[in-house]
């Protein structure tokens, strides 16, 4: 695969919804989910890992529902070497939109396999012939990947290799699992494997790498240096332990630096922001200030000396600009006579395609919030855009609520909902604030007091006619659920979020029930 100027290509899988979903707190809803798909396609991720069916009826779900709608990237299942994961994967599959791929995996360390498979080499490469044989029998494209590699014996890899390519796997990659290789070494493995698998000129190369060290993203590099063609990684570095090489450093190592690597890859890197702001959103879970490429700092210039040199000339210390990965230099500020076309050219420019119905009621709901709001700013639209794209089915809608609080009498909230079925309900609450006391109503309500995890408000833009945007994540019975809203009041904005975190688990509740 080559792009503009004949460079060749990296093929990138993004396992945000696969490795990234499975990190602790960092769960996210179906309908979640697909918004972030969507993003992804968008994006121009050549593969997307949706998800491992076998591991949950949830998850069964959202790669079926994000197969039936993914047509310009390759969705791929996750399963484990065994027939019963390849039929939950197929299955889950069966009604894709575009390309399927089965990704099986099986480790090949021995600790892997003393402790964990208790598998001797000899079963070990047997399973991996049998299951990607069996794989191939439902799907064309069949990955393997050798658990632990970066752990094994270089030589175990080639022979596992060798029998996956041999049963039909058209990528076999690298796992750098427990985050524990370094570039030279990583590299070193990578090119051995591809020089010593016989067959390898049958299947591309890929690596996976953990962030366990701080170095999935330079292990990710030395890898294609060495013949790498595939990298995973996920969106803002989201996954297992401290995380996965991040999608927009790779892509941005890869364009920047295009002299010293001569490969590029798919993706259109001015929406590499709005595809890492979706993330936080739907993860609750925010970047540090200082992230490379789409923290808040990424691209600010704080020394007098550094904002001098930028001033008189931006390479003097900036070596990509942030509207090259849709950071919009000029916030340009939309006011309610902003017409259609206005916010249509600003959605672009900020990296944010939106078409047909939903568009329709992100223009609807700019156009209310800048009633209420004199200017709107990228932040604002980015929040509007984020409600439009992953809406909750609303168990519970919101109908009223009033809090009253000070300072030495306790805090009140009251409370009125519509049950989807049932109709309006009502309640009131003490609390040690109002907010607690309003949460507490509405637990009052819904019958149940899931615990409240996280918390976190904050506002939009700066001044204090900014919306106040707040994140919440509950938890019952050992699982979270997420819930985000804006609004201009932050009482309202804290009562639609947790609002949203009910509705996401009430429909999780109902669905399994
Ligand atoms: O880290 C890992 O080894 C994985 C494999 C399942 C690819 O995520
Ligand atoms: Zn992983």
């Amino acid at each position: 695969m080559t792009g503009n100027g004949n460079i060749p290509l990296i093929t990138i899988l993004d396992t945000t919804l696969r490795d990234g979903e499975q990190a602790p707190g960092c769960g996210m809803n179906p309908q979640e989910k697909v918004a972030v798909a969507r993003r992804l396609e968008k994006l121009g991720v050549d593969v997307i890992e949706a998800g491992f069916p076998a591991s949950s009826p949830g998850d069964r779900e959202s790669v079926k529902t994000i197969a039936g709608v993914i047509k310009d990237s390759v969705v791929a299942a996750l399963c484990r070497a065994r027939e019963a994961d390849i039929d939950a994967a197929r299955e889950a599959l069966a009604g894709a939109a575009g390309s399927p791929r089965l990704h099986i995996f099986l480790a090949t360390s021995p600790i892997h396999m003393e402790y964990k498979l208790k598998m001797t080499p000899e079963q070990v490469l047997e399973q991996t012939a049998a299951s990607v044989r069996y794989a191939k029998k439902f799907c064309d494209d069949v990955q393997f990947s050798a658990e632990d590699a970066s752990r094994s014996d270089p030589d175990f890899v080639c022979r596992v290799f060798a029998a996956a390519i041999g049963a039909g796997a058209r990528t076999v990659n690298v796992p750098d699992t427990v985050g524990y290789a370094m570039p030279d070494e990583f590299g070193g493995r990578i090119r051995y494997i591809l020089e010593h698998t016989p067959g390898m000129e049958k299947a591309r190369l890929a690596a996976h790498c953990h962030d366990d060290l701080g170095l999935a993203v330079a292990n990710s590099l030395a890898a294609i240096q060495n013949g790498a063609r595939q990298i995973e990684c996920t969106v803002n570095g989201i996954g297992e332990r401290a995380g996965n090489a991040a999608l927009e450093e790779i892509v941005m190592g890869l364009r920047v630096r295009k002299d010293f690597f001569g490969f590029d890859t798919r993706v259109d890197a001015a929406r590499l922001y709005g595809a890492s702001r979706l993330v936080t959103q739907v993860t609750g879970v925010k970047v540090q200030p200082n992230k490379a490429i789409v923290g808040d700092n990424a691209f600010a210039h704080e020394a007098g000396i550094h904002q001098h040199g930028v001033q008189t000339n931006r390479a003097t210390y900036e070596i990509m600009t942030p509207e090259s990965v849709g950071i919009a230099r000029n916030q340009i500020v939309l006011g309610k006579h902003s017409g259609r076309h206005a916010f249509e050219e600003r959605l672009r420019e900020i990296g944010l395609g939106v078409e047909g119905d939903a568009l329709e009621s992100v223009f609807a709901a700019f156009k209310d919030l800048a009633d209420k709001k004199k200017l709107v700013s990228d932040r604002d639209i980015e929040a509007l855009v984020m409600d439009a794209s992953a809406p909750v089915p609303e168990t519970w809608k919101l109908d009223h609520w009033a809090v009253s609080t000070g300072s030495t009498l306790g805090a009140t909230g009251a409370i009125r909902l519509v049950h989807r079925e049932s109709g309006l309900r009502k309640e009131v609450s003490l609390g040690d604030g109002p907010i607690d006391a309003i949460f507490q109503a509405i637990n009052a309500i819904i019958g149940k007091e899931p615990e409240l995890e996280l918390y976190e408000i904050g506002a939009i833009t700066g001044g204090s006619a900014s919306q106040g945007e707040t994140m919440v994540k509950i938890a019952l019975a050992g699982r979270v659920w997420n819930g985000r809203a804006v609004s201009t009041d932050i009482v309202e904005s804290s009562v639609r979020a947790y609002l949203a975190a009910v509705n996401a688990m009430e429909w999780d509740l109902a669905r399994e029930a």
